[in-house]
């Protein structure tokens, strides 16, 4: 199959990429987070087309991705009033809702579950492209399955070119890393993913949340979790990741002492002076967190090469889209973590 690459700035792109959605095709989507790989999410055989490219486990669920907060109404039934008051907040925006689903909405789409995650980017071509489908757009990450997630629709050409209908051209993602994830059928509401909403915005509308244990730590593959998503090898490059925690200098010197050919650093641009003999990538700067998040998986993918045999990755601290960050590279790192200020004891 050839590929079509269209421009998000073109006039006609929203159409065709609706055309290709609406005859049952994939089309990658740009969104404030991550590209996405979009199918109609009312139609299952679409639906199990975005699973076949991924290589996406059966029974890990997708967002249904709408146009407007006032679509939730059609996918979702017994929608708690904070659904209503975090859409008004934060829709268009990196948030995505869990809420018990109506049956128009396939099993298929929903990993078999009977709630749906439902979110509204903002992305003005992508809500477009859903407006003209007429159809809500199932859209996971574009990246193949356990890989780091597509950033820019050159990442989503590297893993699907030839094998998808479009990709749509947006340019590199603003937040990137995916959506914060609340489910609303649990009371309190509870935090599956982190993201570009933060624990401390949600808390601010909900007054309570609980953090899944999925986002803390590692889950066992045969473990019945609430985001199934959460449980499989995640964002990562083939080789392995270790986070080197602690104070600027006491991880310079446990990197030098333990780096070995073969071995990069991914760190922040304030610390690539630091690491001029050990291959450093700075993902952003530490002093700016959003750029951290924007490059992070940018960075990962550039290290994901047959070359590379160990990282050493510097995390951000703190709260807020850090948490996000600290989240994706613990998932990459496996939760393998050095506390460089102790190896130094
Ligand atoms: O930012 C994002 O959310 C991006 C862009 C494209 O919108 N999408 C994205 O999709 O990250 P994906 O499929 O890579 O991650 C969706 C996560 C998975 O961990 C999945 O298990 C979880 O959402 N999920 C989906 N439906 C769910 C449900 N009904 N209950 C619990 N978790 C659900
Ligand atoms: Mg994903």
């Amino acid at each position: 199959m050839e590929t079509l690459y269209l421009s998000a700035s073109a006039p006609e792109t929203a159409q065709t990429a609706a055309d290709i959605i609406k005859s049952g095709d994939l089309v990658a989507i740009p969104t404030e987070t991550v590209y996405g790989l979009g199918a109609n999410g009312l139609d299952e055989d679409a639906v199990a087309k975005i699973f076949q490219a991924k290589g996406r486990p059966q029974d890990n669920p997708l967002i249904l991705h709408l146009s407007d907060a006032a679509e939730m109404d059609r996918y979702c039934h017994t929608i708690p009033e904070a659904a209503y008051r975090l859409a008004e907040k934060f829709w268009p925006g990196p948030l995505t809702m869990v809420l018990p689903a109506k049956d128009c909405v396939p099993r298929r789409t929903t990993g078999g579950l009977d709630t749906v995650a439902v979110r509204c980017p903002d992305s003005p071509i992508t809500r477009e492209i859903i407006r003209l489908a007429g159809v809500p757009l199932a859209a996971p990450s574009a990246n193949i399955s356990g890989k780091p997630s597509t950033t820019t629709a050159e990442h989503v050409r590297h893993d699907h070119d030839g094998r998808i209908a479009a990709i749509v051209d947006g340019g590199p993602c603003r937040v990137g890393v995916e959506s914060t994830i609340v489910d609303l059928t649990d009371s309190p509401a509870r935090l599956l993913r982190p993201g570009g909403i933060t624990p401390e915005q949600l808390v601010a509308v909900l007054g309570e949340l609980t953090v899944d244990k999925a986002v803390t730590a590692q889950i066992d593959k045969d473990a019945v979790v609430k985001a199934p998503g959460m449980k499989y090898k995640h964002y990562a490059p083939d080789c392995a990741v270790i986070i080197v925690s602690g104070s600027r200098d006491a991880a310079a010197k446990y990197v030098h002492a333990n780096y070995q050919p073969g071995d990069r650093v991914l760190c922040f641009a304030e610390e690539l002076s630091l690491y001029s003999n050990c291959a450093p990538l700075a993902y952003g700067k530490e002093a700016d967190v959003n750029t951290l998040s924007a490059g992070l998986f940018a960075a990962l993918r550039e290290l994901d090469d047959p070359a590379v045999k160990r990282v050493f990755a510097r995390c951000p601290v703190g709260g807020g889209v850090a948490y996000a960050v600290q989240n994706r590279l613990k998932k990459a790192a496996g939760f393998h973590i050095i506390n460089a200020e102790e190896a130094e004891r």
